[in-house]
């Protein structure tokens, strides 16, 4: 059987976030029949290519609406979206199907329809556990909104997903503390998403961080706020199953994990990208072209036009694997190296003897205690002059 999870990516937002460098523009009119076509084209522009590369007995695992802003789509796109998925493939008994949402009254109007459509995951941008908090991230709800909706949202789906950003410069670490602790006492959460904030290029923070007008906080506070979250979350029972994921028993994210652990998903959508493993053990990437509108002109015809479609090296693809795998916290297997030609082995036993990382039959790991140290073990085991 060949696991398979579907991303489709919807681009358009309310307005932009400052800090978002996310494949997101501002909404405007749009043709609900064309994107339909579009999607459609593409699902099944892979479907014929998986059956021609010889993929038997497809099983779609999950299948992740993310954005932008999906669920400012209209729920009868969701719907024959996913209509037309289970027409073209066979959907596994538990298949996780997530849909991202803002947390205002305008996607929970919508939630039984999504609901209806077959959506049984809701990936909640609640970002911030106050008013200061979230004006300061430029969102347009406030806690009281986001707080309402969460509470009906969970009378009407058990699996919710919440992400949070925080180590914002304009947070105190024990307001902060105090606020995630009552949050969880408050909500039955089911999985957290935990972002230190980060300033991405391209961004509006971006710039004005370069001019000096917006701060960061120090090294050693991040690591504070870090390690206080990290053990908030443990303390109210959930696992730390990847560095900035949390989740109660068998309520992590079935599709992000096919990302850590570098499986097969088919990405549809402007700038959505695909890799899939063909039957030579190449990794194949499929790239869309990302602005909305190059994208839907590309993907109207049957005749699909890619911005690319690469192989790409295997040493880079092995990288991958690894870097990608050593943020889980069941770590990497080995086996899955087959021409591995740039471990640095001597570090290895070194981060081994400061039990940083573990080394056990054929899985390494990083020690919980020092996911935060990620970048640098990466750095420190592999070789970045082999050529990727
Ligand atoms: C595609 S966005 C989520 C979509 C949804 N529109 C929203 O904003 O809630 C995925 C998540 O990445 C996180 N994120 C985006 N930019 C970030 C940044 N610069 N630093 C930290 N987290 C970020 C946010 O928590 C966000 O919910
Ligand atoms: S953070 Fe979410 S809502 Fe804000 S611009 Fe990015 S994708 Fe859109």
């Amino acid at each position: 059987m060949n696991k398979l999870g579907i991303y489709i990516h919807w681009p358009y937002c309310i307005s932009k976030c400052p800090y978002c460098d996310f494949n997101s523009h501002k909404i405007k009119d749009y043709d609900q029949n064309e994107w339909l076509i579009a999607y459609k084209n593409q699902i099944k522009y892979f479907k014929e290519y998986l059956t021609f590369h010889n993929f038997e007995n497809i099983k779609l695992t999950s299948i992740f609406f993310g954005g932008g802003t999906p669920s400012l789509m209209h729920p009868k796109l969701v719907e024959q979206i996913l209509s037309f998925i289970n027409k073209l493939f066979e959907f596994e008994k538990n298949i996780e199907i997530t849909l991202e949402s803002n947390p205002t009254n305008l996607e929970f109007n919508k939630i039984s329809d999504f609901k209806l459509a077959g959506v049984n995951r809701i990936s909640l941008g609640v970002q911030g556990l106050n008013d200061t908090d979230l004006k300061y991230l430029g969102r347009l709800h406030d806690t009281s909104e986001t707080f309402k909706i969460l509470d009906l949202m969970q009378k009407k789906i058990d699996n919710i997903s919440v992400d949070l950003i925080y180590a914002l410069s304009c947070q105190k670490l024990e307001t902060w503390n105090n606020e995630l602790e009552a949050f969880l006492k408050k909500f039955s959460i089911k999985h957290l998403s935990a972002y230190q904030l980060v300033i991405e290029k391209g961004t509006k923070f971006y710039d004005l961080f370069k001019k000096g007008e917006l701060k960061t906080v120090s090294d050693s506070l991040y690591e504070q706020f870090y390690f206080s979250t990290k053990n908030i979350l443990k303390e109210n029972e959930f696992d730390q199953y990847e560095i900035s994921n949390f989740s109660k028993p068998n309520f992590f994210s079935k599709h992000n994990t096919i990302y850590w652990k570098s499986d097969n998903w088919v990405g549809i959508g402007p700038g959505a990208i695909s890799r899939i493993w063909n039957n030579k053990k190449e990794r194949i990437e499929f790239q869309n072209f990302k602005k909305p509108e190059t994208w839907l002109k590309n993907s109207l015809s049957k005749n699909i036009i890619f911005k690319k479609t690469l192989k790409i090296n295997p040493d880079a693809a092995e990288k991958e694997i690894l870097m990608m795998g050593l943020r889980l916290n069941e770590g990497v297997d080995l086996k899955k190296l087959q021409h591995v030609t740039f471990l640095y082995n001597d570090e290895i036993i070194e981060l081994q003897k400061q039990d940083i990382i573990n080394v056990k039959k054929n899985n390494l790991r990083i020690n919980e205690n020092y996911f935060n140290v990620h970048d640098y073990v990466v750095r420190k085991i592999i070789d970045n002059h082999v050529s990727s």
